[in-house]
């Protein structure tokens, strides 16, 4: 997969070549592609933006070098992001059609914006990753990267940790412990040291359900409409998990 970067600031994206997301680059997984909006413009002073017409404060990405650019990764027909706090929020099924795509563009914005026709002419999706305003679009454009890169086979170690998350997706994810199995007096959950994997995996999803209702009300009731595959005893825990008072 390729996901193409247009910024301004590309060194700020120095932590995309780190870690899980570098090793997906080294094994040719994952190639991030980042362009400088500055190399593709014809202003004598290499200026990108320009003054809002109408008036007001800020500055507007000018069309001209944003087109070329485009151009020049030959971005016609392929998917293009615009991070923007007024675009839809980032979810889970957004990232797993993005991680089917061949090829993603992101385009990142600063100041006030960007000249609209850019949007328009490139058919731009613009997506938010939540409620709150950001100087620009280049932590948007990350949080996707990392996103979409863990979907992608082979990236994250273990191919057993997607098949696990599963059946519990849609749900939050139940607490983790690791050894020592006592530390300062604070002890690990007996069931998970029992060895018997069906009352693990049954304790596991007990706690998710408990979490999600505690903390996200709304996710469990999207559970509850779509929980049609339970097992006899996973429908008994959750009967268990929405009928009582907590
Ligand atoms: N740019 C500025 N704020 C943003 C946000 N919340 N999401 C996506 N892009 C942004």
């Amino acid at each position: 997969m390729n996901i193409h970067v247009l910024t301004l600031f590309p060194d700020m994206f120095l932590p995309v070549t780190q870690s899980i997301l570098g090793r997906a680059e080294e094994k040719g997984l994952l190639q991030v592609r980042v362009i400088n909006i500055r190399d593709y413009t014809l202003d004598k002073h290499n200026r990108t933006d320009d003054t809002p017409f109408g008036g007001g404060a800020g500055m507007v990405m000018s069309p001209e070098p944003a087109f070329r650019a485009l151009e020049a990764i030959g971005a016609q027909g392929k998917r293009i992001l615009y991070p923007s706090p007024r675009g839809k929020v980032l979810d889970q099924s957004l990232i797993e059609d993005l991680a089917k795509q061949e090829d993603v563009v992101i385009l990142c914005g600063h100041y006030e914006g960007v000249d609209q026709r850019i949007l328009d002419h490139w058919e731009m999706e613009e997506v938010s990753i939540g409620d709150y305003v950001l100087t620009g679009g280049e932590l948007p454009a990350m949080v996707i990267i990392d996103a979409v890169a863990r979907l992608i086979p082979g990236v994250l170690g273990s191919p057993d940790s997607h098949l696990e998350e599963s059946i519990y997706s849609g749900l939050l994810e139940y607490p983790h412990y690791t050894k020592p199995r006592e530390f300062r007096g604070l002890s690990v959950p007996e069931v998970l040291v029992s060895g018997n994997h069906q009352l693990i995996h049954l304790w596991r999803f007990e706690e998710s359900l408990k979490l999600t209702k505690e903390r996200r009300p709304d996710l469990l009731e999207e559970f509850v409409r779509a929980a049609d595959s339970l097992t006899k005893q996973e429908k008994k825990i959750l009967r268990g998990i929405l009928e009582s008072e907590e």
